[in-house]
């Protein structure tokens, strides 16, 4: 584990006290957890523009009778096999699939796969979940 350096910081009162509340509400206990955070979530975003490996969940949902749009979804995932760690496949309802896919990798092709999966006709939703692996790319 990184060692814990201690800064101190000055900010607007008034910036404090919504801070404050805003870490409450989400259940924080300490303002170093919630800025480190606040802190991760922004080199992730660096990460996902300028960096050489990140990792992420992609979730869609889909209408599986449309035609060929099972068969449509399997091959977009084999042309990007080297990003794809698993997929998990859900039947919600007669109708709707929910898809995960577990990716790894070139942030740009991981954006390219959800942009084609989600501009499939019958794919309803699809988002993409931006995480890290936390090692140094940047
Ligand atoms: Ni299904």
């Amino acid at each position: 584990m990184a060692e814990i350096s201690r800064f101190g910081i000055s900010l607007p009162g008034d910036l404090v006290d919504k801070f404050d509340k805003l870490i409450k509400q989400k259940g924080y206990t300490s303002r170093s957890k919630a800025f480190g955070d606040l802190i991760r979530q922004e080199i992730i975003k660096v990460e996902w523009t300028e960096g050489k490996e990140i990792a992420g969940a992609i979730t869609f949902v889909y209408d599986h009778h449309k035609s060929d749009l099972l068969s449509k979804v399997t091959n977009v995932q084999h042309d990007f096999q080297d990003v794809i760690i698993s997929t998990q496949h859900i039947h919600l309802d007669h109708h709707n699939c929910l898809e995960i896919i577990a990716v790894k990798g070139d942030p740009k092709k991981v954006q390219s796969l959800k942009d084609i999966l989600k501009s499939l006709k019958g794919v309803k939703h699809a988002t993409l979940g931006m995480s890290s692996t936390g090692k140094e790319v940047i």
